[in-house]
This record gives structure tokens, sequence and C-alpha cells, in this order.
């Protein structure tokens, strides 16, 4: 028996294709039960698994969707490498009691012809937006495939991709998704590096110079709520990372916790991204 049909027989669906998701939805729908959704390109750690608690919190059933979605890779990026672990991956969402698994082909999401964008103007704009030319289209677009195919009643975010989680709320509230879109806030190991599959990509000598992101984010909040003004703290968390060792900062901003404009005085976020070999580690912490 291959893996798929073993979980299957224990009671998590996997649902390959676009119509069986539907079919599992309805029923789940016709049975008077709620669901939410954890969209995941899998690698799972334990901030996604977060994601599946807090979900069993907002609704009877979890659908988590496993899809390493290529629109949102540029060519030059990690698409290739970028870590798949299949087995593993199924037996924590077993552990867990997720109830189904989404995971389609390339060809099931985006058959011969796709070509619809979906774009989101304003917040998609700064930090990740300009570094990443296209790559919030991406998010979009299959996101909105997602939650359309599923019409989950909640779907789940990890706030590590803080801006992402932003788009992703101004999307479906500009396309009235009827879904309740909800941020999880970051896992930290027991050195405050925010949980990420990329950070597979680091060396032990790495893992050391990673750990002072979290740690120059959190110094720069204290500053900023001791009333140094912002210029001055951006400036030092530049300082500091790059003392660190990390060979470059795309961005350390300071900036409108959800419109990700140039600060106001409503609430602020910090957020960073920085390279260190092969790995880009992004960060982001609450004023
Ligand atoms: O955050 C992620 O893992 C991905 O960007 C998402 C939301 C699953 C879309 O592919």
């Amino acid at each position: 028996m291959n893996d798929i049909a073993r979980k299957q027989d224990q009671g998590l669906v996997v649902l390959r294709t676009i119509s069986d998701l539907r079919a599992w939805r309805e029923r789940l729908r016709a049975a008077g039960k709620t669901l939410a959704m954890v969209p995941t390109m899998g690698a799972l750690h334990d901030g996604h698994l977060e994601l599946v608690r807090q979900g069993f919190e907002k609704a009877d059933a979890v659908l988590a969707s496993i899809f390493v979605n290529p629109t949102q890779f540029a060519p030059h990026e990690d698409l290739d490498a970028y870590p798949r672990t299949w087995d593993a991956d199924l037996e924590k969402l077993t552990a867990l009691g997720t109830q189904a698994i989404f995971y389609p082909s390339v060809s099931e999401m985006y058959p011969d012809g796709f070509v619809t964008n979906v774009s989101v103007g304003g917040v998609s704009g700064p930090l990740e937006g300009a570094h990443r030319p296209g790559h919030f289209d991406g998010v979009a677009t299959v996101v909105s495939k997602l939650l359309l195919m599923a019409l989950p009643d909640a779907a789940l975010f990890g706030e590590k991709d803080w801006q992402q989680l932003q788009v992703i709320k101004r999307m479906t509230a500009d396309l009235n998704i009827p879904v309740e879109i909800c941020g999880v806030p970051i896992v930290r190991d027991e050195n405050g590096l925010a949980l990420s599959s990329r950070n597979a990509y680091l060396s032990a000598e790495q893992y050391k110079i990673a750990c002072a992101l979290n740690k120059t984010l959190f110094a720069m909040a204290e500053k900023i709520r001791a009333g140094q003004d912002h210029e001055t703290v951006q400036r030092w968390g530049v300082n500091e990372i790059e003392q660190a060792g990390f060979d470059k900062i795309d961005y350390l901003e300071i900036r409108d916790a959800a419109s990700l404009s140039m600060p106001c005085d409503k609430a602020l976020r910090i957020l960073v991204a920085a390279k260190l070999g092969k790995a880009r580690l992004i960060d982001n912490v609450a004023v």
C-alpha cells in the first residue's frame, strides 16, 4: 500500500484533483461541519502545525494544502531546491488529526492555457514586492484559486510572512471572497529564530548569525517604544545586522502595520529581509 492509500485508510483524505476537493467539501457541508484551511508549500515545521492547531479552534475540520507554487518564484529563485518532505508532512498532519490534504499537481492548478493573474495594488508594492517582482501576484493568484476551490469558513496564515498576510486580507476583501483570514503569531525556536522551511539551508555557523536578526528587531522595537526617532533606530539596526555577518540586507524598515506604507501614528511593524549564504531570511515584530 503506498503512503497516500495508507493514510486514507487511517482517515486522512489526500485529494489530488479539484473535483475531488469540491466533492469532499460538499460532503462536509452536508454534514453541517465548518472548515478551516491552511495553505502551505509543505516542508512543514512547528509554525505550520500551529496554524493547523489554531484551525481546529476555528472550525470542525481542517484542510491543509501542500503545493509548491511555481508562479511565486522568480526564475533565479529556489523553486527546484525548495525542500519537499512529503512523507514527514503526512505524518505530522496525521498526528494532529487533520481531516484532508489537498495535494494537486502543477498541471491541475495551472492547466495548459492558464493566463489569469491576480494582482493586488498598494500593499504588494514595497519591501518584498520591490525585491521580488511578481512574487505577490503568484501568491494572490494561487491563494484566490485555493480559497475559491475549497470555500473554507476560515483560512490561516503565519505572521512571519506579514506582508503576504496583508496582501491576502486586501485581496479577499476586494474580491468579496467569503472567508475569515486569520493571522497566527510567529513561532520561534529557543534562540528566537522565526521557524521557516528555508532555515534548512543554514549551516551551524550561519545559524548563529541568523539569530541576530530577531534580537535586533526586538531591540529596535524597544528603542522606538522608549521614544528614539525612527531614522536613528533604523540605522542602528542595519549596522547590527551587518556586523552580525549577514551577506546582504534587502530591507529593514519601520512601517505602518496594515498598509506597509511609511510610518504614521497607527500601529507599527518592523520588517526585515536579509541574505545569508543560500538562505534569504525574513522576520518582523510589532512595535
Ligand atoms: O506562505 C506560503 O507558504 C505560500 O506563500 C502560500 C500562502 C501557501 C501560497 O503558495
